[in-house]
């Protein structure tokens, strides 16, 4: 009997790199596979299942939500969507006052670009080298990357590639840019983390060339560096925000937080979305907020280090570097980067791919002590195969 990976290639367009596993569920920190065999989930589904799989406050949430009512056009008012709205301006604090919800970081990201041309009248935008912010064709306008770029140039409007964490990205803004468009720790990139006051940098740039900051804490944001924001240090005032991933506990949402500026100069209509907003998301949004309190998010900072600690160690050998913040981090593995994936997979553990040369764990915050050791003996134990089979090849 041919089975779903057999099917899927069939039946589905071949968009995806194929991990050769079939998920059946998930539990906890745990993925159980079609043979019964569990996984160690240290990618979170790219960084989307926050809080595990199965998290009892968010299913009780949704549960009860898809009984009430799932989907509302944002045309109606519904209670649940207000709440959500107002939970997440608290939690983000520093002037926001508005929030536009949408079904994708990718979309969310579309329509902050869109804002800020609403909000300034110019179509210029600075985004980085190494950048990542979705592959719809206005996020894709600011996605550094050729192969994904090259079959569709030309883009859209002008967008200009700054080096990352470098001064030399302040000189470009100027009275003609509409936006700048950052992520406060490059995720798809290979986990690159800037340098102290960069983004605070930015923030001033734009403020004194009128131009909007849109800071993508896609995959940083919703407490995944340790703090709600990453950026919040360095940009307590930020113009616009925009989520997606972890925010709904699962279910497909993103959000842009928009500054009182910004949110005046978007008309009625402009922008709009059938799905956008829907009660099923806000509850979602709702229970992801009740659990992410300061103690979890303490917890995000601590096991980060630790995580990050012992990998140190273990490819001390090779002297790959690793790097990260919080629940962010990355392993510069070079040219043997899938075999080291595949040999975590052999090892029951799932890591992803970030950049050409680094592996990257994202795991759901609920990780315990136990999970890390685990994580990173499979992680040893992988680096210890990759030395041997280039010893052999040598020889
Ligand atoms: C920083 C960042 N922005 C945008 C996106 C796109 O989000 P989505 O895949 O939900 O459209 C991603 C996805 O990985 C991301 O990491």
């Amino acid at each position: 009997m041919i089975d779903a990976q057999g099917l899927e290639a069939l039946r589905l367009l071949d968009a995806y790199p194929r991990r050769g596993l079939t998920i059946r569920s998930g539990r906890g920190m745990y993925l159980e596979d079609d043979r019964g065999r569990l996984y160690l989930d240290m990618m979170s589904n790219y960084g989307v299942s926050i809080l595990g799989h199965g998290h009892p406050a968010v299913v009780e949430a949704l549960e009860r939500q898809l009984r009430t009512l799932a989907g509302l056009h944002g045309s109606f008012a519904a209670e649940v969507r207000a709440r959500a709205a107002g939970a997440l301006l608290d939690r983000c604090g520093g002037g926001l006052a508005k929030v536009f919800f949408t079904n994708s970081g990718s979309e969310a990201n579309e329509a902050a670009l869109k804002f800020a041309v609403l909000a300034t009248g110019r179509k210029k935008f600075i985004a980085f080298r190494r950048g990542f912010h979705g592959k719809t064709l206005g996020a894709l306008s600011a996605t550094d990357g050729g192969a994904y770029r090259l079959p569709f140039e030309p883009l859209l409007w002008e967008f200009e590639f700054a080096p990352f964490g470098e001064a030399a990205a302040l000189e470009m803004i100027d009275g003609r840019t509409a936006g700048v468009i950052v992520e406060p720790v490059q995720g798809e990139g290979g986990v690159r983390v800037p340098p102290p006051s960069f983004l605070g940098g930015l923030a001033k740039a734009c403020a004194t060339a009128g131009a909007v900051l849109i800071l993508d804490e896609i995959q940083t944001g919703m407490g995944r560096t340790g703090r709600f924001l990453a950026s919040s240090s360095e940009v307590p005032c930020p113009d616009v925000i925009t989520l997606g991933k972890g925010l709904a506990g699962g279910v497909p949402a993103g959000a842009v937080l928009l500054s009182g500026r910004v949110a005046r100069a978007v008309p009625r209509k402009i922008h709009t979305s059938t799905f956008g907003g829907n009660p099923l998301a806000a509850a979602g949004v709702l229970a992801v907020l009740s659990v992410l309190d300061d103690g979890l998010l303490g917890r995000v900072e601590g096991l980060g280090r630790e995580l990050a600690g012992r990998l140190r160690t273990a490819a001390a050998e090779d002297a790959f570097e690793i790097r990260g913040r919080g629940l962010m981090v990355g392993a510069e593995v070079g040219p043997e980067r899938d075999s080291v994936l595949r040999l975590l997979q052999r090892e029951r553990v799932l890591a992803i791919p970030a950049g050409p040369g680094v592996v990257r764990f994202l795991p759901p915050y609920i990780l315990e002590e136990g999970h890390v050791e685990a994580a990173v003996r499979a992680f040893a134990a992988a680096l210890a195969a990759v030395r041997t089979s280039r010893r052999l090849n040598y020889s």
